[in-house]
């Protein structure tokens, strides 16, 4: 079995330039197959509102989904680092974040909460920190404000918001952010924020130069019904069963063949 991963894990990744392999589960089965596969960070992410509740966003999705699945992937998980997402309006005030995270880390099986947000929450990410709990921040496309940003579009096109959004990263990382999921931002904007800050950043749709890579699992086993997100690939088409596309996503992070130029914006 390997050694579980920490945040301590995570900084040496960084340094030593390994790239790190991230995936979102939803429940114990998954959550058992990714770790055999060698998954590093497994993601229960709000986008469950999407692929396994059937919603048009995440929106929705409660604390009580968040607690209820974080639990069912923390018994099927040994191995890897669980991240579990904050749902919309969990954390719009202090303390309201606290109480919170604090359901998520004690009921809902967190090593680290995920929230999404630039310097309107580094507040939040300041007092979570300071009551011990390791935050992983989300900038770009941030799926919760998606009514805000008038859809699921690039961001950070335009130099004024590259030059906002690369502000946010240093306060997130001041505030003691401990990763920063960067999600559909062009390829050039994201390597610069990678190469800033000693957090991790983790992308999806953020190009090759990232420390690591998410995916939805369903995205990448090519089960999520609709149209494939650009950024995605479908590992299991030609693996051929879900372990060995598990594995073949793992290793194509790794040896940086995931994510090519088709799945990245300029
Ligand atoms: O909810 C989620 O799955 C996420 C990833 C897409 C990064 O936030």
């Amino acid at each position: 079995m390997n050694a579980a991963v920490t945040l301590t894990t995570l900084k040496r990744f960084k340094q030593k330039g390994e790239r790190i392999a991230c995936v979102t589960s939803y429940d114990a089965s998954f959550t058992r197959l990714l770790e055999d596969a060698g998954v590093d960070i497994v993601l229960v992410g709000d986008s469950l509102g999407n692929v396994v509740q059937g919603h048009d966003s995440t929106l929705p999705v409660t604390m009580a989904d968040m607690i209820y699945h974080g639990a069912c992937v923390a018994r099927g998980g040994k191995t890897a680092l669980r991240i579990v997402d904050m749902p919309f309006m969990s954390y719009a005030s202090v303390p309201q974040a606290l109480g919170n995270a604090a359901r998520l880390m004690r009921r809902g099986g967190a090593h680290m909460v995920k929230l999404e947000g630039g310097r309107n929450v580094v507040d939040t990410v300041r007092a979570l920190v300071d009551h011990g709990i390791p935050v992983c921040a989300h900038l770009g496309l941030t799926p919760q404000s998606v009514h805000q940003l008038g859809g699921y579009r690039v961001q950070g096109r335009d130099h004024a918001d590259a030059v906002r959004l690369l502000e946010d990263a240093r306060l997130l990382e001041d505030a003691g952010a401990s990763a920063l999921v960067l999600e559909c931002l062009p390829t050039e904007l994201a390597k610069q924020i990678t190469a800033t800050v000693s957090m991790p950043t983790i992308g999806i749709g953020a190009g090759p130069h990232c420390d690591g890579q998410v995916l939805v699992v369903y995205d990448l086993l090519g089960i999520t019904p609709g149209k494939r997100p650009v950024f995605s690939h479908n590992f299991l088409e030609e693996a051929g069963d879900i372990p060995a596309a598990l594995a073949a996503y793992v290793k194509a992070v790794k040896d940086g063949s995931f994510p090519r130029a088709e799945h990245s914006f300029d």
